[in-house]
């Protein structure tokens, strides 16, 4: 059948299409039809190159000039590339300032603490980590295996739900967001996109199934350890010269790593032991992440991060895409009394110096920290760090990695090592718990 008849209304660019006859291979051969294309395809080109610079443009990316004056740079920046906060502890200071009661906690009043709603926004704010955290039960409570701290997974539960209530209480600010894309679609409407982090695996009951379920829930990232050992893997404790128990991940520790990677729950490095952090940057198939933890160079504090760990961290060949997010706690920052902005950007740009600047982030942990440095005092102060680093010379591209899209890629990471895991059938992990004699 002859395709003459329709040829008008083909897209030229779409395939094929019919084939022309010579009539119509005539008229293309006119001086006018190629002006025709010609145009077209000039004119395509310039759409492209328009509809390139405003998708770069909400990414965050390059095109464009910074105001010169870094107060107005950093509030330009984060207009496009709000902060993304690897920890908050707002959740812990709801159970203990307000026995977890939603009602009585006012998010868009002034706040006790270092978070609510009004300084979330001067703080220019697009999402966070809602720290769901319980601390480790004492050693005589737990016993030596860590068998008997059953309050810890209900008390987690605790802290989902008033999480998720404070979310859900304020639906013109927070929306609850599970996955990469869900941040930035929260971003685009305005919100503060709201995720959850799970603060030690001795959250976890010593149990897979407890894992799975908190990823039901919405959690998507649990820190390996916090400042105990646990059924899973070495603490790095508080104080220098903490004893190992594991020598790093325990055997079910491991099995944890393969099962947070099938299911596409982020592996928190954290408060682990440098060997933990070691063996489990080795073992993860999927990105990690450091939701809050600084550079042990810059202070020597067991939280913080050493030099030949960074050095594992890295989309080279052996190394494994990671994000370490900046933690404010004035303890890790620097000396007693010395802790201020200029310190923790000296925290943010010695981390790069050692992982490049694609695996930066920023951790604050306020709400979980008693004091703040000078010039970061709540989450309205962002801006300022954000202008410093502009003022040391951080590019535009660099400081929305810094500011969330580093977290967007190692999160999407997450997401892609799941969906390959599962899509090749990877079966879900059953394993017991060893030193458990109830199953
Ligand atoms: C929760 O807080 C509200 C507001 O302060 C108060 O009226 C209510 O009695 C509280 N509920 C409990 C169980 O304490
Ligand atoms: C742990 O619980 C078991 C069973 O209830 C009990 O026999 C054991 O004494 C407990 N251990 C500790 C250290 O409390
Ligand atoms: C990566 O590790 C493998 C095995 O240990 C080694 O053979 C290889 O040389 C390493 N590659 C790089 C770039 O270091």
């Amino acid at each position: 059948m002859s395709s003459s008849t329709n040829t008008g209304e083909q897209a030229p660019l779409l395939g094929d299409g019919p084939s022309l006859n010579s009539q119509d291979r005539a008229k293309r051969q006119t001086p006018a039809a190629r002006v025709t294309i010609y145009g077209s395809l000039t004119l395509l080109f310039v759409v492209a190159l328009i509809l390139g610079i405003v998708f770069w443009e909400k990414l965050g990316g390059f095109v464009g000039n910074l105001p010169k004056d870094p107060e107005k740079a950093a509030k330009r920046l984060l207009d496009v590339a709000p902060i993304i906060d690897g920890h908050i502890d707002l959740p812990i200071l709801a159970r203990w300032a307000f026995r977890n009661n939603a009602t009585a906690i006012d998010l868009e009043g002034d706040l006790y603490g270092h978070v609510d709603i009004p300084r979330l926004r001067k703080g220019q704010v697009g999402g966070f980590f809602w720290s769901v955290y319980v601390g480790c039960p004492d050693d005589e409570a737990a016993g030596e295996d860590y068998i008997n701290a059953t309050w810890r997974v209900r008390d987690t539960l605790e802290q989902i739900d008033i999480a998720r209530e404070l979310i859900r209480k304020y639906p013109q600010t927070f929306e609850l967001s599970k996955t990469s894309n869900e941040i930035k679609s929260a971003i685009k409407l305005g919100k503060v996109a709201s995720l959850l982090g799970v603060e030690g695996g001795h959250q976890l009951g010593n149990s897979l199934s407890v894992l799975r379920q908190y990823y039901e829930l919405g959690v998507r990232y649990v820190t390996l350890t916090h400042t105990c050992h646990n059924a899973f893997a070495d603490s790095c404790g508080y104080v220098p010269g903490i004893k190992p128990r594991w020598n790093g991940l325990s055997p079910l520790g491991k099995t944890l790593i393969e099962e947070m990677n099938r299911i596409g729950m982020l592996v928190d490095l954290s408060h682990t032991s440098d060997e933990t952090a070691r063996q489990a940057l080795k073992l993860s198939k999927a990105p990690v992440i450091w939701s809050h933890s600084s550079s042990r160079a810059v202070h020597d504090h067991p939280r913080n991060v050493p030099d030949d760990v960074l050095a594992l961290v890295g989309t080279e060949d052996n190394k494994t895409d990671a994000v370490v997010m900046v933690n404010f706690a004035p303890a890790f920052v620097a000396d007693d009394g010395k802790a201020d902005l200029e310190a923790v950007a000296d925290h943010v740009e010695h981390i790069a110096s050692i992982t490049g600047k694609k695996h930066v982030g920023i951790g604050s942990d306020f709400d979980g920290i008693e004091s703040v440095p000078k010039g970061l005092e709540d989450v309205s102060k962002y801006p300022a760090l954000i202008a410093e680093l502009y003022r040391r010379g951080w590019t535009r591209f660099e400081l929305s990695g810094l500011t969330g899209r580093n977290l967007l890629r190692v999160m999407a990471g997450a997401e892609r090592v799941a969906k390959d895991l599962q899509s090749v059938g990877t079966e879900p992990k059953y394993d017991i718990y060893t030193k458990r004699n109830d199953l």
